[in-house]
């Protein structure tokens, strides 16, 4: 599915709307340059499960979880951001493959594409910045 955003809010609302559609065991993969989005979409993700805690990027612990309280199926989001790692090996045995495949909880994680490409099986969602928009594509 692709879908072109011109504001924050339109980014932040299509991750509320992708959480719709997540029954938990998911990993969401975000790609795309710095600035192009994806901590907006996780924000809308986190809202869109009911979490009222603001989500921000993890800058000093590499994931942060956020627990899910009134959903059926979901009982935790972990966002994770992979920026500022040179491989994404490290994040995974720094507990975030623990969380990877567990049917009660979601993952999303930016800079997907650091991950050991053999856990790169996932929901993908690639940003673009276009002149006065974002291209966002979800496959
Ligand atoms: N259509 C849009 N969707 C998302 N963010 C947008 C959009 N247009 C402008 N912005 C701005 O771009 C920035 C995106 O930041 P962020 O989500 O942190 O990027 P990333 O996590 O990809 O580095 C924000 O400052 C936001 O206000
Ligand atoms: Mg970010």
């Amino acid at each position: 599915m692709k879908y072109q955003t011109t504001t924050e809010h339109q980014t932040f609302a299509l991750g509320k709307k992708l959480a719709q559609t997540l029954r938990g065991g998911e990993l969401i993969l975000l790609q795309g340059e710095l600035g192009s989005g994806k901590t907006v979409l996780a924000k809308g993700i986190g809202a869109g499960l009911g979490i009222r805690k603001t989500i921000t990027s993890p800058t000093f612990f590499l994931f942060n979880i956020y627990p899910v309280k009134k959903h059926p199926t979901i009982k935790r989001l972990v966002h994770a951001d992979c920026y500022r790692l040179k491989s994404g090996r490290d994040i995974v045995e720094a507990g975030l493959g623990d969380y990877l495949g567990q049917a009660d909880t979601v993952v999303v994680v930016e800079w997907g594409e650091k991950l050991p490409r053999k856990l790169q099986q996932g929901v993908r969602v690639h940003f673009r910045v276009l002149k006065n928009q974002r291209s966002i594509v979800v496959s």
